[in-house]
């Protein structure tokens, strides 16, 4: 499936991601600046927040009770189409999904 990181200065990547890879790994593998993952997945840093393009928001989903709990202490502002991206995983219905990258 396709991914799309697109960063505050308008700079895009986008990447064809394994199904079943999350997209804070994605975006790491795939040298996206702003996507840390300290953590490495496991729901404790919040480096991984992005923001769901508006278009994608539905299909994405909300935050589960763990994720919406991190999302209260992002670097960044959280907004409406806040995500943490290790919790969404690549995969048919996320297919050509663009996230942006908060402002660092
Ligand atoms: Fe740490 Fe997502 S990588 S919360």
């Amino acid at each position: 499936p396709k991914v799309t990181w697109i960063q505050p200065s308008g700079e895009k990547v986008t990447a064809d991601v394994p199904a079943g890879h999350n997209l804070m790994e994605a975006a790491v593998a795939n040298n996206v600046p702003g996507v840390i993952g300290e953590c490495g997945g496991c729901l404790s840093c919040a480096t991984c927040h992005v923001y769901v393009d508006a278009e994608w928001s539905d299909r994405a989903g909300p935050p589960g009770e763990m994720e919406n709990d991190m999302l209260e202490v992002t670097a960044a502002e959280r907004r409406g189409t806040s995500r943490l991206s290790c919790q969404l995983i690549a995969g048919d219905a996320l297919d050509g999904i663009v996230l942006h990258v908060p402002q660092a």
